[in-house]
């Protein structure tokens, strides 16, 4: 690591801390036991994000992975199929907990947006047949993390919707970064939510939160989420501290996502006048910045480069670098990067 130089971690939107007036309202929250319902923080911070989603409920879980798992849970039964895009979160990076404990199969789907289409989802969608797992959910990750923070459009949402409705399907959004989609593309929470039979969003992610999804839909649904996160261990007690962060979120860091998204575009810049042509610099969507490299070689190479400056990112395969904006990076920080990294070596 650099000796000297603060760390600019573009690890991941994960990584902030509570500041001091975060910390203020945790330690200031009405509590109760959450488990009775009797969390007065808690049942605020539901309440105003099923309005916020304009759906009738929502349930405050320990993390995005839960809400998922729980989600998917509450769609399927044991042998039922989910489809999926291949980068999609629930696939990749969630331990295959739906099909380890619930027996439940996920089927990735290739596409080169990184988000699923109509018409791959109508091919496979499968007969009615006793041979074949039945074809119950379809899950849209929004942003699309893993395809760099892109953005599925509501058209899209809305043709996923028909398709489903047709075939019977349930739709689930794995909307982690949702408040990043709404931000960039203008485009109400609500009407995102209105396209979905569930949605999950996370307040860990760029809202700056120590800890804490919801997962959103009707009524029914979030009654029987809500059995399955007891289930799952996932009922928490005294969760007003975690609430309140939840709601001190909202209220500060919601309309400043935009001051990510810009961040992420600078750095984007800056990139490609330090990276030389073995790189690629995809132009990010929200906060999610890719650089896809020529190879295993160069991303290590690069990797070491860039925490020589002390800077911090991803590796998320062989060819690819994930550099994420969030609210503890200062507002210089893509400037400041290009000016660690200076031109590309050799030049
Ligand atoms: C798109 C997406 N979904 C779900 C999750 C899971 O969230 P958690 O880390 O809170 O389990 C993540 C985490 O990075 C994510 O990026």
């Amino acid at each position: 690591m650099s000796a000297g130089l603060p760390v600019l971690d573009f690890r991941s939107d994960t990584v902030t801390r509570p500041g001091q007036a975060m910390r203020k309202v945790m330690a200031e929250a009405e509590v109760g036991d959450d488990v009775f319902e009797e969390d007065p923080t808690v049942n605020r911070l539901e309440d105003r994000v099923a309005e916020l989603f304009g759906r009738e409920k929502a349930l405050f879980v320990p993390s995005g992975t839960m809400a998922n798992l729980i989600a998917i849970a509450v769609h399927c039964r044991r042998g039922d199929e989910v489809l999926l895009e291949r980068r999609t979160h629930s696939f990749v990076h969630e331990a295959a907990g739906a099909a380890a404990l619930f027996g439940i199969q996920l089927t990735p789907l290739d596409n080169p947006e990184g988000m699923l289409g109509p018409a791959q989802v109508q091919a496979a969608v499968r007969p009615d047949d006793i041979h074949e797992p039945r074809t119950r959910l379809v899950v849209v990750e929004n942003t699309a993390n893993l395809s760099g923070g892109r953005v599925v459009p509501l058209a899209r949402l809305q043709q996923l919707r028909r398709l489903a409705r047709e075939k019977e399907l349930r739709l689930h959004m794995d909307g982690a970064r949702v408040w990043n989609a709404a931000a960039a593309s203008g485009t109400p929470l609500s009407a995102y939510a209105a396209e979905v039979d569930s949605l999950m969003a996370c307040l860990s992610k760029g809202l700056g939160c120590p800890v804490g999804s919801l997962i959103v839909g009707d009524r029914a649904f979030v009654a029987e989420a809500r059995r399955l996160r007891k289930m799952l261990g996932g009922g928490m007690r005294q969760a007003g501290v975690l609430a309140a962060c939840g709601l001190y979120a909202l209220d500060h860091h919601l309309e400043r996502l935009s001051e990510d998204h810009a961040l992420a575009a600078e750095l984007a810049q800056e990139l490609r006048r330090s990276l030389d042509g073995r790189h690629r610099v995809q132009e990010p969507e929200t906060n999610i910045l890719l650089v896809h490299t020529d190879g295993l070689s160069t991303t290590h190479e690069t990797l070491r480069r860039l925490e020589g400056a002390g800077i911090l990112a991803l590796a998320l395969s062989d060819t690819t670098i994930r550099l994420v904006t969030h609210l503890d990076l200062p507002r210089d920080a893509a400037r400041e990067a290009g000016r660690r990294l200076g031109p590309p070596p050799g030049r």
